[in-house]
Formats: structure tokens, C-alpha cells, sequence
């Protein structure tokens, strides 16, 4: 990113990732927020990472799935770096157990992280984005909201939601080019996938589970001024386990 004025906000961005992807970004020029919601060291860890590299972020506490959490943590943002421009909708979580095991609480806490927080930052970010004529918004989905993983239910649909909330408003905000895309990963080794059996791993025609790294690289093509004809896509970084 070659533009002044403006910074990247990654949602979740203390490890995993997250932590990936505002590490990319920066190297690419651009000033990030890395927000966390509990790991404050891991936040601080990373934004120390970035600026030993020469770059510039802040770690900002907010937890997403809280309504108006967004408010405080775009003007935060934007009193430091300017304009959020580039926002990546990362923080995930799961509550995993068969359909009727699932209750509300488990529905909801998966539904309000995993989709409900990422619009309600594209709907705060998109303001600015609309005014400047230029936005990248990248939400990170998974292959579980295109494909059955039974004990998944909740954060299928959250998931899938999230490709369905992708593709509507990159349709609505495309004349203002603004873009908006999604990746879905498969198995990527991080704590969010601690204790998901290795089985899986024989599936995947790579042989391998990803990396935060190669999940990374895509999201900052599509955050890229070079994405700018890309828009309402799904790009599916799983080493051919969906192939
Ligand atoms: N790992 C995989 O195989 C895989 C596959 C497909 C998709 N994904 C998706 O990739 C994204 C990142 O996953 P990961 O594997 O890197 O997970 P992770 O290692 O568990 O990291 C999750 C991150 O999200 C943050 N977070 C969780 N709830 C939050 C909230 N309410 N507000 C703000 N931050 C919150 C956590 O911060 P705190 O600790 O501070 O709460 C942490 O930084 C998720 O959306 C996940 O669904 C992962």
C-alpha cells in the first residue's frame, strides 16, 4: 500500500492469523491496528514485531462481538493513522458440538464474533472508504461455510454468512471502488485449531496443514491496490482439501 493517510485495521490480530496478516500488511507500507480482545501481550508482541521491521501499528482492545465495540476502536484508529481504508474481519472463534447440543449461548457468542462484528465494521469503515473512492475490505471465512464439518453448525453458518454478507456488498459499494473479498482457509495450525485430530491433515492433497503465512499472502494481494478488479470473491486457500 503506497498511499499516506489512511491505516489497515485486522480484527483479532494478537497470534494466529491475524497476527499474520497485520505483519504482511505492514511490511507493505501500510499502518495497522492490531486488535485483540483479551491477549494484550500477544497484541504487543506483534505490533514490536512490526516496528523492529521498520513499521507502524497499535494495538487496540476491543471485543468485536460486543455491539458498539467498533464505535471506540475506528476512532482510536483514526485518531492515530487516519482513516481506516483497509479492514480485515479475522477474529474468529468456535463452540463446537453437534446440532442439538449447541445452545443459545454457544449460537450466539459464534453468530455475533464471527459475522455480526464484521458488519458492523464494514459498516462503520465503508464511510470513509466511500468518501475517499477507495477501500479494501477482506473478511476471513473457512471451507466449513461451503462444505459439512458435522459439530460445526453454528460457525458454518456464521461462516457462510460471512460469503453471503461478502458478495451483497461488494455488489453495493463496486462504483465507488471499493472492494470487498473473502478467503476461506482449511487447516491451518493455531490455537484455534489445538486438539482437531491430525486425520485431517492425510485429506488435504498437500499433505500438510497451511500456515498463517500462506493465508497472509492472500489477503494482502487482495488488500492491494493490483486487487482493485477483484471484488465479491472467495478465495479458497486449503491445499486442494475442497478441490
Ligand atoms: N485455523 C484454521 O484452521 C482456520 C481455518 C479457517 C478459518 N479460520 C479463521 O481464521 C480466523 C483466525 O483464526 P486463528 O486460527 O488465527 O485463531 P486464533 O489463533 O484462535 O486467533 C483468534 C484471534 O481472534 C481474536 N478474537 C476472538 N474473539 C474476539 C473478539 N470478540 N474480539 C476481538 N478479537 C477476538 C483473538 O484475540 P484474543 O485472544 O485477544 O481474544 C485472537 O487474536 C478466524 O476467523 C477463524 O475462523 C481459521
Amino acid at each position: 500500500m503506497s498511499e499516506n493517510g489512511h491505516c489497515a485495521l485486522v480484527t483479532g490480530a494478537s497470534r494466529g492469523i491475524g497476527a499474520a496478516i497485520a505483519t504482511g500488511l505492514a511490511a507493505d507500507g501500510v499502518p495497522v491496528g492490531v486488535n485483540y480482545r483479551r491477549d494484550r501481550e500477544g497484541a504487543d508482541h506483534v505490533v514490536a514485531d512490526i516496528e523492529e521491521a521498520g513499521g507502524r501499528a497499535l494495538a487496540v482492545q476491543a471485543d468485536v462481538a460486543q455491539a458498539g465495540a467498533e464505535k471506540e476502536l475506528f476512532s482510536e484508529l483514526e485518531e492515530h493513522f487516519g482513516p481506516v481504508l483497509v479492514l480485515v474481519n479475522n477474529a474468529g472463534t468456535r463452540a463446537d458440538a453437534l446440532a442439538p447440543q449447541i445452545d443459545d449461548e454457544a449460537w450466539e457468542h459464534v453468530i455475533e464474533t464471527n459475522l455480526s462484528a464484521a458488519f458492523r465494521t464494514t459498516r462503520r469503515a465503508l464511510r470513509a472508504m466511500l468518501r475517499a473512492r477507495f477501500g479494501r475490505v477482506v473478511n476471513v471465512a473457512s471451507i466449513v461455510g461451503q462444505r459439512a464439518n458435522p459439530g460445526q453448525a453454528n460457525y458454518a453458518a456464521s461462516k457462510a454468512g460471512l460469503v453471503a454478507l461478502t458478495k451483497t456488498v461488494a455488489a453495493e459499494v463496486a462504483r465507488r471502488s471499493v472492494t470487498v473479498n473473502a478467503v476461506a482457509p482449511g487447516f491451518v495450525e493455531t490455537e484455534l485449531t489445538e486438539g482437531v485430530s491430525r486425520e485431517l491433515v492425510e485429506a488435504v492433497p498437500a499433505r500438510r496443514a497451511g500456515t498463517p503465512e500462506e493465508v497472509a499472502a492472500c489477503v494482502r494481494f487482495l488488500a492491494s491496490e493490483q486487487a482493485s478488479y477483484v471484488t465479491g470473491a472467495l478465495l479458497t486457500v486449503d491445499g486442494g482439501l475442497t478441490a
